[in-house]
């Protein structure tokens, strides 16, 4: 429940101009799965202005500007309909625009804060893992089998990279430096040095076709939810190979399981999952030509990204743009 604004616990009036001072900030962190207390102790430091504190499911709060959250639940914007933005503590906002959300409230999303580069490493060990063979390498080792196999040529396997956003473009670009034909694909047309691109619905087929690894680095929205189907994956060239590190809800999971069993698809590297953790039992779990991580592939470093969204609190206190707000109709 929150006190009613002038109200709060800090005693502080409302905003009338529309701008948060420095000295009356209010913030609440509400995430789900992590503990908040680094975080409370992190804006602290960093915002030694405003006051900080957990949100919690029943408890009365003080009236906030922003929130700091991960997965929120709806009780959070029931109780705190006045709030000016949420900062997601990650790239991806699907958790947070399924909710109903404040008229007017912004929500931004992360943007970078030190996870492009661990998706472009994630991204390159798991097209090179492929490209190179070394699964079938360390099953050859492990049962006494000394061989090297025939090398495979750059040009066969060329990697088509879905969303050329934030992480995208960071995972083309690490893609072509290692010398592999990259592909790109986005809404709106993208320049991106080394990659040849494609856009739009119009350009879906003739990027597919030209791809042989996929790599889905889409936002979850209603337009890309079950994007990854028999119709997608289907399109890739022969032995086709699927790196999802985006949302579990871009995959039809069926659809990938027969493809992969008619032979046109060689296998996944999979990171995000409809259900996580995925449930016990899940066909998934035992596939032979399934790699499977915990949705681990771009993990949210705290100190950057308190860095980043105090910055970005600043910014929209003095009536400055930041970058990452997100467009809540185009859902990204
Ligand atoms: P971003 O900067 O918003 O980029 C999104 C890209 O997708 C843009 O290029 C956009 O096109 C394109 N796109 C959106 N809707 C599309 C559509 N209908 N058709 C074609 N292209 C479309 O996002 P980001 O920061 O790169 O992050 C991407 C996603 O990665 C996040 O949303 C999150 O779900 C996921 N993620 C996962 C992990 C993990 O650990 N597994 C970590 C971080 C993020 P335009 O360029 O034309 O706008
Ligand atoms: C993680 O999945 C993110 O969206 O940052």
């Amino acid at each position: 429940m929150a006190y009613a604004r002038g109200q709060g616990a800090n005693g502080r009036e409302g905003h009338g101009t529309g701008r948060v001072s420095m000295r009356a900030m209010h913030i609440l962190i509400c995430l789900e799965g992590t503990p908040a207390e680094p975080w409370v102790e992190g804006f602290r430091a960093a915002l030694p202005e405003a006051t900080v504190d957990v949100w919690q499911e029943g408890q009365a709060h003080t009236v906030a500007d922003y929130g700091v959250v991960w997965r929120p639940p709806q009780a959070f914007f029931d109780d705190q309909p006045q709030l000016q933005a949420v900062f997601n503590i990650g790239a991806g906002v699907d958790a947070i625009l399924q909710r109903e959300l404040p008229a007017a409230m912004q929500v931004v999303r992360l943007d970078d804060a030190g996870m492009a580069v661990q998706m472009a490493e994630y991204v390159c060990q798991a097209v090179i893992r492929h490209f190179r063979g070394f699964d079938r390498y360390e099953s050859d080792m492990r049962a006494g089998v000394w061989q090297s196999h025939e090398p495979r040529r750059r040009a066969d396997c060329p990697v088509g990279v879905m969303g050329l956003g934030v992480l995208g473009q960071r995972v083309a670009q690490a893609l072509a430096a290692f010398e592999f034909p990259v592909n790109g694909w986005s809404r709106t047309p993208r320049a991106v040095d080394g990659v040849r691109a494609y856009s739009g619905e119009a350009g879906l087929q003739d990027f597919l076709h030209a791809s042989q690894v996929l790599v889905c680095l889409l936002p979850l929205t209603p337009e890309t939810e079950n994007i990854l189907d028999r119709r997608t994956l289907g399109a890739l060239r022969p032995g086709g190979y699927l790196i999802n590190v985006a949302r579990g809800g871009h995959l039809v999971e069926q659809d990938l399981l027969d493809l992969i069993e008619e032979g046109h698809l060689s296998g996944a590297t999979l990171d995000v999952f409809r259900e996580e953790p995925l449930p016990q039992g899940h066909a998934f779990l035992q596939h032979p030509r399934l790699v499977l991580t915990p949705h681990t592939s771009a993990i949210t470093l705290r100190e950057d990204s308190i860095v980043q969204i105090a910055g970005k609190m600043r910014a929209l206190a003095q009536g400055r743009q930041v970058a990452g707000m997100v467009d809540r109709e185009r859902a990204y």
